[in-house]
């Protein structure tokens, strides 16, 4: 589904290479952390299947080449290393006279896995959440964490999903959220489509509506959680953050376990996407909103620091407050069924 070009036109790219995935990633196509993350994987499919030679030697190069090659195509966003080395495990753990053909199905079969996986996971931040929440409630959103961010479903928006499915009766408010407009053009559509009460707010418009006392939780996605419980996500978060604080309005951020990286300590240690300019200072590389030659930062994340966080909501489990030894958990617990 080429995001791009929603809510105008639902329309789907057929890519048969790894680069024109790798496009697709850069240029948000497709975007949201776990979806990054499953095209990332296909992507290593695709670069087995067009590699020249078929030996095991040139297919290691090849592999280990798009491998860091797709990693760096968005940097925050720890699902799209996540899902490149789960697909490494499986490369590597072949035998070295395997064909070409047996890798390629062998790495099918693992995108596979993790697609099914990721709607798996979908549905259970889904029954987590929603025990969080209750019938009627005003919730804010931001971004699109939403069932087209991933395999299916969504995480913080998987549990509004359900929670419409059961009658809750939800309030949704969506940040518009500045440059990409991630929040109006494709959450507005997805929750549209799904007959959920939403209304759309400029994201300097949240403050007031938590003011209001309409809002009775303000639910998230994040792109990667450091092992002391800081989280990424979409620039504009800590601010929704720090509001919902003041306001006494339960913030809870949806984690899949993919998306959590015990390597990078705090927060302070997550490579923050630094985007283009023209982001900012156009409307979609069309009409200009900025004067020409004007300096713009366009960091495309920001940081969350845990003592801002009500709860993470893991496809495992609700995590409070201190979150380290709950994260290492969650990491480390056994596989569920
Ligand atoms: O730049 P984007 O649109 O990929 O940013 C996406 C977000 O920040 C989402 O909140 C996050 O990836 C979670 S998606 C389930």
């Amino acid at each position: 589904l080429d995001q791009t070009q929603l809510p105008g036109a639902t329309s789907f790219l057929r890519l048969k290479k790894p680069e024109g995935v790798e496009r697709a990633i850069r240029s948000l196509q497709v975007r949201g952390a776990p979806a990054i993350g499953l095209a990332g994987a296909w992507a290593l499919v695709l670069a087995m299947v067009q590699e020249p030679g078929a030996d095991r030697q040139t297919l290691d190069t090849g592999f280990a080449r798009w491998k860091a090659r797709l990693a760096g195509a968005r940097p925050t966003a720890v699902n799209l290393a996540w899902a490149l080395d789960r697909m490494a495990e499986d490369f590597h753990a072949l035998d070295p006279q395997t064909s070409r053909d047996e890798v390629i199905a062998t790495l099918t079969r693992r995108a596979q896995s993790l697609q099914a996986d990721d709607a798996a996971v979908g549905l259970r931040l889904a029954e987590a959440g929603l025990g969080l929440l209750e019938p009627g409630w005003g919730l804010l959103t931001h971004c699109n964490a939403g069932a087209i961010a991933t395999a299916a479903w969504g995480t913080a928006l998987a549990p509004i999903h359900l929670g419409q499915d059961r009658g809750y009766g939800f309030r949704v408010w969506a940040d518009e959220t500045r440059p990409l407009l991630q929040g109006s053009r494709l959450t507005a559509w997805e929750l549209q489509k799904a007959g959920v009460d939403l209304t759309l707010i400029c994201d300097g418009a949240a403050a007031s509506i938590l003011a209001s006392g309409k809002v009775q939780a303000v639910l998230v996605g994040c792109d990667r959680v450091a092992a002391n419980g800081d989280v990424a996500n979409k620039v504009g978060t800590l601010g929704l953050a720090v509001l919902a604080r003041h306001f006494s309005v339960p913030f809870y951020v949806f984690a899949p376990v993919s998306t959590i990286d015990l390597s990078t300590p705090t927060g302070a240690q997550i490579p923050v996407e630094e985007r283009d300019a023209s982001e900012v200072t156009t409307l979609f590389s069309r009409a200009p909103v900025a004067p020409a030659g004007v300096r713009v930062s366009n960091p495309a994340f920001d940081i969350t620091p845990a003592s801002l966080v009500t709860a993470l909501v893991t496809d495992r489990g609700i995590l409070r407050p201190p979150y380290p030894a709950g994260l290492q958990e969650v990491v480390h617990g056994p596989a569920l069924p």
